[in-house]
């Protein structure tokens, strides 16, 4: 039994654990409105504002729109699935949690190693979408700019019209201080109110909503003519080789702007608190999803309309709407302020949701064993897993600092979409497995669901770029030798499950 790779670890476990630390006593206060309130919260930020119009110059021009259609349908199967998931291990926790009880440990390893570049990468790259747009409000508020060098990783270089380069990025700091500030936030305990999340929800649509009405009369058909551009290789300043234009173009358009999506499994993190789980978690997970999935089309539809795609390419790939706003829409300067002040603390909400994500996962893996202990050491005073977060903010940091946001962004994609795969398949493997484990909520259309979730995130992978591939595969091929090399060996399951306690 301990050799097996697909040990379980018992729920009575997981729900005593989580009595012992006071998880387990949650009031059962929450609506579909405040389900979809936290869907909202955690999904709208970087992925909108930054990798929408990184699809749209890499990959897809205004065809981006029909990447944010594909990638919602993938997430809408896959939120199903999750779904069914979260409701069959009565606790708060992540699909790491859940997979651990069902699925075994080895399965449950790499979704936890993988949800370390969704939560991870993910915070390090809406850091450094923040400092872009932290870079226009100095622009535009205080007339300074930080020097290029100082804003961008050495990945990155400023070019002229003519081609030359005028400078090359050192280190990215204000992605880095945001982190840091947000990261001892953090550790001070501070999660954020809901009154706090629901003010930010409500910022967040309202620019979107602006945006789309005020953008509306600013499109110029040509920029939609060909809607969906033809087939063409795109090497990008930097030398990078993109897959752009055709159907192709759309996936891997999908599979950029699927970043925008994630965070939508915040929703099921709180199926305890949920008055009516068994209604309101798929609602609150599907609603959130439908509202975000309208609201992002009916942008980028109207974001490529009034800008064009060798705009993202060149001048306003960068900070892109509000240098839409600044550029083509005469009269609505204020507009593009707005957006940019609600941008900053809107992207800060969601680093936050990410990093605490990020230490959660890592302390339950600790305490089973599968990473070092270190990462469940709680601070005496403050009570949060302070050291873990300092590690983390090392390991965030570094890829603030250093890498751009369009791999650091890809990264995150190509690691949650493999652990979305792997929740739709698990979905399916529990129930001809354990028929009969209670299930609050039960997804519908089984297997045809898991299959569709399998297949339309599995292409969202495939369309992804060979260096985001590189990266994820080194990224997963680590996780195994930790995993062979240490983790198995200090296994609690394992070593409960061999007698030595
Ligand atoms: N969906 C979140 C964002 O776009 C991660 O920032």
């Amino acid at each position: 039994m301990a050799n097996n790779l697909f040990i379980r670890k018992s729920i009575d476990k997981i729900l005593g654990q989580a009595e012992a630390t006071g998880e387990h006593q949650f009031k059962r206060t929450l609506n579909v409105t405040h389900l979809v309130m936290l869907g909202i919260g955690a999904i709208i930020g970087a992925g909108l504002f930054v990798r929408t119009a990184a699809a749209a110059a890499e990959h897809a021009g205004p065809s981006v729109v029909y990447s944010y259609i594909l990638a919602g349908i993938g997430c809408a199967f896959a939120g199903l699935c999750y779904a069914e998931f979260a409701s069959s291990i009565p606790i708060a926790g992540s699909a790491y949690t859940y997979s651990y009880a069902t699925l075994g440990e080895f399965v449950a390893w790499i979704i936890g190693w993988e949800l370390i570049l969704e939560y991870g990468l993910g915070a390090a790259t809406v850091a450094i979408a923040w400092s872009e747009y932290l870079n226009k409000l100095c622009e535009k508020v205080f007339h300074f700019t930080i020097p290029y060098q100082w804003c961008h990783s050495p990945m990155e270089k400023l070019y002229d019209s003519a081609g030359n380069v005028l400078a090359t990025g050192i280190m990215n700091i204000p992605a880095l201080v945001i982190l840091l500030l947000l990261t001892l936030l953090l550790i001070r305990g501070t999660h954020e109110s809901a009154l706090v999340n629901a003010l930010i929800v409500i910022v967040k649509v309202s620019i979107v909503i602006l945006f789309i009405i005020f953008g509306w009369q600013f499109i110029k058909p040509e920029n939609h003519t060909p809607f969906i551009p033809p087939s063409q290789p795109y090497v990008d300043m930097n030398g990078t080789s993109h897959t752009f234009g055709g159907l192709m173009g759309i996936l891997a358009g999908a599979g950029t702007v699927f970043f925008a999506f994630i965070g939508f499994d915040a929703v099921s993190t709180a199926a305890q608190e949920a008055k009516n789980p068994k209604r309101d978690m798929p609602l609150g997970i599907l609603l959130s999803l439908a509202i975000c999935t309208v609201l992002y089309i009916l942008f980028s539809y109207v974001l490529t309309g009034v800008a064009t795609t060798e705009d993202f390419r060149t001048h306003g790939r960068e900070a892109s709407v509000a240098f839409a706003i600044q550029q083509y829409m005469t009269g609505y300067g204020w507009l593009a302020t707005f957006v940019t002040v609600a941008i900053l603390a809107g992207f800060s909400s969601v680093i936050l949701v990410m990093l605490l994500g990020q230490s959660r996962v890592f302390y339950s893996m600790s305490r089973d064993g599968l990473v070092p202990k270190i990462f469940s050491d709680v601070h005496p005073k403050f009570k949060t897993p302070w050291k873990s977060n300092l590690i983390f903010l090392v390991f965030t940091g570094l890829f603030a600092a250093f890498i751009p946001g369009s791999l650091t962004g890809d990264l995150t994609s190509i690691g949650t979409l493999s652990a979305f795969v792997l929740v739709s398949a698990g979905v399916w493997i529990m129930r001809v497995n354990q028929p009969d484990l209670p299930r609050a909520f039960r997804t519908p259309l089984v297997p045809f669901v898991p299959i569709m979730g399998v297949l339309v995130c599995g292409a969202m992978m495939f369309g992804l770029d060979e260096r985001t591939w590189q990266g994820f595969l080194g990224w997963t091929a680590l996780g195994l030798i930790v995993y062979f090399l240490f983790s198995r060996k200090h296994s609690v399951a394992r070593k409960e499950a061999s007698g030595n306690k």
